[in-house]
Formats: structure tokens, C-alpha cells, sequence
């Protein structure tokens, strides 16, 4: 059984005063056990988040299953590469996870799959849990290239790798047209995406792999539409934008059980 992983991408938003609030006021919520939640700030907020999540007090929520984690990290271990940050300081710094090649990475930073790949094997080096990101344009949809463009994606990002350590990932399937859109994608949509990234996944590492590695949609989530995705086999958590920056409805998302 995968365990269910729900991760809120902060994007560029939230001083750390901001976050400081956001993190009490989440651990005041109802938040099941059962799902590992990934909390990733931007880098100047990290130290904040972690040290709110340390603090004592008397949450409901079992605060072992709230981690953190970057949203992106150069594949060096260190060197001359200003204004980066490298896997092991992420680490350092108290994370589990890295959003790896997120599509805003894509889109505005030029990242191809060559660079996603670097930094999922970095990230791994480093003892991070590697969250990629993976999914189709519009454009791509339209003209019926979204499978080509995933499987793409998925042999770009994990070539290279050991089947064991494949099988510990999450791949996030976004479809661009449906991040910050409030047009989610169906939850047969995403059924459908898991299914193939698993496909191509055994293809490449054997079935151990893809029946461990953990698939998450994301795109224009929200609390009344996650138990959709969640209910959908192969879809075992969701990437939050949006929804993430308000600590009511994240934890709605998370115990979308409710
Ligand atoms: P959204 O963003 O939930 O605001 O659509 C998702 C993402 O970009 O990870």
C-alpha cells in the first residue's frame, strides 16, 4: 500500500512571518495520521516552517507526518553557482523532498528534461525524495502529443537511475493548462496520466519501481475536489498551489476523507 503524500508549493509566496502563521495555524487542524504532508516554502521561510513545526504545543496533528521540502535545487553539491542552492544545503536545512522541474522551472527558467533529470539524481544523492514534475501544455493536448510529452518527461527525468531508488519517488502529474487555472483536470484525466507514467516507468525500471513510486496530481486543487483524485487508483496525493496558502483549506485537502 503507497502511502498517501499531499505537498502544498508555496511558489514565491509567504515572508516568514507569513509562514510562522500559516504553520501554527495548520497544526491546529484536523489532519489525519495516515498521509505525509510536504510543506515546501520558499528557501527563506524553510528555517521558519521547521522551527514552528519543532516547537511544543498541543496540536491535534502528528506533527512526524508534516516534512519539508524545497522547490528546487541545483544539482552541484556546491561550488561557483551563484544564487544557487544545492542539495545537500537543502537538506541541511531540514527538508525530506525537492519539487524538481516544476513546469513555472520549465516555462520561465528553461529547464529541459536533461536539468530535471541532474537534479532528481542530485536530490537523490542527497538523501531528498525527489518530486517531478511532469505534464502536457494546451497546445500539446490539442494536438494530441500529451502521452508523447509525459512519456518524454518521464525517460528524460529518471534515466539514469537504480530501480530501488525510483521506486521511493513521487512524480507529480500537472498539466499546465490546469495549474492556477481553477480548471482541474477530470480525475479520470489524472487516473489515465498515472496509469501511463507507470506504464512507461516499468517499462524502464520493472514493476517493483512503479508500483512503489507515488503519483500525485496537480493542478487548480482544492478542497472540494480533491476526494475525486484521491478516490482514483494510482493517484496517491496531489500537489497544492494555490490552495495551499491558506492553512484551513490545505488541511481540508489533506483530510479529504472527511
Ligand atoms: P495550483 O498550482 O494548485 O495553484 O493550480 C499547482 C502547482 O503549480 O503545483
Amino acid at each position: 500500500m503507497r502511502r498517501p503524500v499531499i505537498a502544498a508549493n508555496w511558489k514565491m509566496n509567504k515572508n516568514t512571518g507569513e509562514a510562522a502563521v500559516f504553520v501554527r495555524e495548520f497544526l491546529l487542524q484536523p489532519i489525519p495520521g495516515d498521509v505525509d504532508v510536504v510543506i515546501c516554502p520558499p528557501f527563506t521561510a524553510i528555517a521558519t516552517v521547521l522551527e514552528v513545526l519543532r516547537a511544543p504545543g498541543k496540536e491535534k496533528v502528528a506533527r512526524e507526518n508534516v516534512r519539508l521540502g524545497a522547490q528546487d535545487l541545483h544539482w552541484e553539491a556546491k561550488g561557483a553557482f551563484t544564487g544557487e542552492i544545492s542539495p545537500f544545503m537543502v537538506k541541511d536545512a531540514g527538508c525530506d523532498f525537492a519539487i524538481v522541474a516544476h513546469s513555472e522551472r520549465r516555462r520561465f527558467f528553461g529547464e529541459t528534461d536533461e536539468i530535471a533529470n541532474r537534479k532528481v539524481s542530485a536530490a537523490f544523492t542527497a538523501g531528498l525524495i525527489p518530486i517531478l514534475c511532469v505534464g502536457e501544455t494546451a497546445e500539446e493536448r490539442d494536438g494530441g502529443s500529451a502521452t508523447q510529452v509525459l512519456e518524454r518527461q518521464v525517460r528524460g527525468g529518471l534515466a539514469g537511475l537504480a530501480a530501488d531508488v525510483v521506486s521511493r519517488m513521487v512524480i507529480a502529474y500537472e498539466p499546465v493548462w490546469a495549474i492556477g487555472t481553477g480548471r482541474a483536470a477530470s480525475p479520470a484525466d489524472a487516473r489515465d496520466a498515472a496509469t501511463f507514467i507507470r506504464k512507461v516507468v516499468a517499462e524502464m525500471y520493472g514493476s517493483a519501481a512503479s508500483e512503489g513510486l507515488r503519483v500525485q496530481y496537480g493542478g487548480s486543487v482544492d478542497p472540494g475536489n480533491i476526494a475525486g483524485f484521491m478516490a482514483q487508483p494510482g493517484v496517491d496525493g496531489a500537489l497544492v498551489g494555490g490552495a495551499s496558502l491558506d492553512p484551513v483549506k490545505f488541511a481540508q485537502i489533506v483530510d479529504y476523507r472527511r
